[in-house]
């Protein structure tokens, strides 16, 4: 496949969406073709997914849950990110699988392993040549989601326990893979973030 494909990573609350959309912005600008997408919901399959996952009122089992994840991600790799990298896009997506990892396996208390080889097997093995993981302790980023002043979804709602243990699986993924993950302090501001971000990219281009 002769596309790129960077996924965006981290916690609620960590400014992901801020940094994809600058980055996105400045591929553009350059006449790059991006396909900007999200998990989950990045599909008309994905939004009707989406819509279990972040609004059910009642319970939902930790495995049904992580197969909502898988399902939504297995749609939207077949249905649009395979595509786009094959026609030599850059796809820009904001979470994949290692959110699964992070909040299924480690927040759920799923096993990480597990989680991990379900949603390997849903997307046919597919990984991001980039990962940038946005760094912020589970307290920095719920004061900063819930300065944005909407109501916190399903997995919101959770306790800080829930994204401690989601950061800490998201540092130890890190660590494990270093040549594909760009840790970020997302303490920072947006500028120093996007040039980081920005000069890794262009060793890929
Ligand atoms: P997101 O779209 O980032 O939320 P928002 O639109 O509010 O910014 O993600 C929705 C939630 O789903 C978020 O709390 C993280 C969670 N999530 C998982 O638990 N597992 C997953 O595999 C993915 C992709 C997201």
């Amino acid at each position: 496949m002769s596309g790129l494909f960077i996924s965006f990573e981290g916690i609620d609350g960590v400014g992901k969406s801020t940094q994809a959309d600058l980055l996105e912005s400045w591929l553009t600008e350059q006449g790059k073709t991006v396909v900007r997408t999200l998990e989950p919901g990045g599909t008309e399959v994905g939004v009707e997914i989406r819509k279990i996952l972040l609004h059910h009122k009642g319970d939902l089992a930790p495995r049904a849950e992580a197969a909502l994840f898988a399902a939504d991600r297995a749609h939207h790799v077949a249905s649009k990110i395979r595509p786009a990298l094959e026609r030599g896009e850059i796809v820009i997506t904001d979470r994949y699988f290692d959110s699964s990892v992070a909040y299924q396996g480690a927040g759920r208390d799923l096993s990480q392993e597990e989680v991990r080889n379900l949603s390997l097997w849903a997307v046919g093995g597919l990984l991001p040549k980039l990962t940038v993981l946005l760094d912020l302790p589970a307290d920095v980023a719920r004061n900063r989601r819930n300065q944005t002043g909407t109501e916190p979804d399903r997995l919101e709602k959770e306790k800080i326990e829930f994204f401690e243990k989601a950061r800490s699986a998201y540092l130890e993924l890190a660590k494990a893979e270093p040549e594909r993950f760009l840790v970020i302090d997302a303490s920072t501001d947006i500028e120093t973030m996007q040039t980081q971000i920005r000069k890794a990219v262009s060793e890929l281009l």
